[in-house]
């Protein structure tokens, strides 16, 4: 039936341009229409929290773990609720994954708390015994880049009107606010830690990458 298309490459390439381009419209529309809205309650991370996320990029977390639970009984059980598309829209870049070597994180910070991160990372094994997950010490000695989390922020803002400092959201300001936003927010986290170091880097007004890597994962809910 469709031999004279086979023959016709003009005809069979603009098939195939439209067969193609059929998944990408069903993707981009959406966003046209002003559909993909974020939930409700959903707000863009600070700058800490996107510090924390860089941290989590840069060490290739998401080679091990998903963030996007799956509507099936097992999934929700064990993680809670399934995940919606406008719980992602202040994702950039999305952080699915797609490989679950270890547990979904979509919503870890309904279940497990600042110490229990701080141990688990320092030696993962001696909270879960047998773990294959990597031991991430040297975030307890590198600095967190708060600067490019902070350019982060202020390049979604311009370019894509993420809501920064706005009624109810969280705020950006200056650099200089942002410092003090970050150390101010900072602070229950180090307080929460045991880790010497990370006390008296915070005391000397630095923030090492595990405070910010807990900050992250304390809000993924
Ligand atoms: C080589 C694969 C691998 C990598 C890379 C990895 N993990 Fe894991 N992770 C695991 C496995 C396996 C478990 C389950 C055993 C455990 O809890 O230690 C786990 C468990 C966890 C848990 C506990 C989740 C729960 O529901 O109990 C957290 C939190 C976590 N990982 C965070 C991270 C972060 C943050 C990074 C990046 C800095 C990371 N992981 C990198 C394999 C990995």
């Amino acid at each position: 039936m469709f031999h004279w298309l086979e023959k016709n490459p003009f005809f069979f390439a603009v098939g195939v341009f439209v067969v193609i381009a059929y998944a990408g419209i069903v993707e981009i529309l959406p966003d046209f229409a002003e559909r993909a809205r974020p939930v409700e309650g959903r707000k863009p991370y600070t700058v800490l929290q996107l510090a924390g996320r860089d941290v989590y990029i840069k060490d290739s977390c998401n080679a091990c773990h998903s963030q996007l639970i799956r509507p099936f009984k097992s999934e929700t059980d064990r993680y809670g609720m399934y995940s919606l598309s406008g719980e992602f829209a202040y994702d950039r870049p999305f952080l699915w994954g797609s490989k679950r070597t270890g547990p979904d994180l979509m919503r870890v910070g309904n279940y497990r708390t600042t110490d229990w991160h701080e141990n688990h990372m320092l030696d993962p094994t001696s909270i879960v015994p047998g773990s294959i997950m990597p031991a991430y010490k040297h975030m307890f000695n590198n600095v967190a880049d708060i600067e490019t989390a902070y350019a982060e922020a202020y390049t979604v803002k311009k370019v894509f009107n993420v809501p920064y400092d706005q009624p109810d959201m969280p705020k950006l300001g200056t650099w200089d606010e942002a410092q003090k936003a970050v150390l101010e927010e900072a602070k229950p986290i180090v307080e929460a830690m045991k880790s010497q170091e990370v006390k008296e880097a915070y005391a000397r007004g630095e923030i090492k990458e595990i405070v910010a890597i807990i900050a992250y994962l304390n809000s993924l809910k």
